[in-house]
């Protein structure tokens, strides 16, 4: 089945990858709140193998894994140009990481091997809409191991919210708060995200992971002020 993204403008998107650095350098998307929670919900697990999809240039990941006793990473992304970023930027975790240029749902698919105890997705799932969000919950499913932990964090809309409503109010907080990016910058990232972006609710993600066979509800583990940003564990 074809997937409903299009990885070939996501990935355009992403090899230009200087914007999206300087927002993560102003912790515009939360990185640094939301990472503390990635950090802890990883020891509290005592989580060794990390699959980490859409895994983008891994700079801010690899800050929070420093330290911990790890015996594997796999960073997966389609953009080439953030995976080269991402095999200098995990250097200073010393552990061994495994950098695969895939569509993380076609490397999900490739095994049905149960060898990861954490699968991290990072403002990628969004793009996913439909089928796909149940096939995506079902395909990690099975590459966890016995009490693995998926963690998602993204960006989010109410229930009550159209993927128009949220896209319009991101923009405008976007546009009163990332004050040190130009007005192109933040036009060519509302082009992108009017293009790809499909933010769930937490209902929906709850339904599609119901569909796919997880049990628990999703734990909310932290939502920025505008309750956009937030990090779910499964
Ligand atoms: C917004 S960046 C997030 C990077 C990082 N996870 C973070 O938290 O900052 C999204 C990344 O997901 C990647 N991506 C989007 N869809 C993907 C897919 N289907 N398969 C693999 N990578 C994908 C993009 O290339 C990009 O590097």
């Amino acid at each position: 089945m074809e997937p409903q993204h299009d990885p070939d403008a996501i990935q355009a998107f992403f090899d230009g990858w200087d914007l999206y650095r300087r927002v993560i350098e102003h912790d515009y998307m939360f990185h640094r709140a939301i990472h503390r929670e990635v950090r802890a919900a990883l020891v509290r697990h005592r989580s060794r193998r990390i699959l980490d999809l859409g895994c983008g240039d891994a700079a801010t990941i690899a800050v929070t894994l420093e330290d911990l006793t790890l015996t594997g990473y796999t960073g997966v992304d389609l953009s080439p140009v953030a995976l080269d970023a991402a095999a200098t930027n995990l250097v200073s975790t010393g552990v061994k990481a495994r950098l695969v240029e895939a569509d993380f749902m076609a490397f999900l698919a490739e095994s049905s091997a149960a060898e990861y105890d954490a699968i991290v997705a990072g403002y990628t799932v969004h793009h996913l809409r439909g089928e796909d969000l149940t096939r995506f919950f079902s395909l990690a499913k099975t590459r966890l191991t016995p009490g693995g932990q998926i963690l998602i964090y993204d960006v989010f809309r109410e229930e009550a919210e159209s993927r128009e409503q949220n896209l319009t109010r991101n923009h405008a907080w976007r546009t009163e708060t990332w004050t040190e990016l130009s007005t192109a910058d933040l036009g060519t990232i509302r082009d992108h995200v009017l293009a790809a972006d499909y933010p769930k609710s937490q209902a929906e993600m709850a339904f599609h992971a119901a569909e796919a066979g997880l049990e628990q509800a999703p734990e909310l583990l932290f939502s920025a002020p505008t309750g956009i940003h937030r990090l779910y564990a499964w």
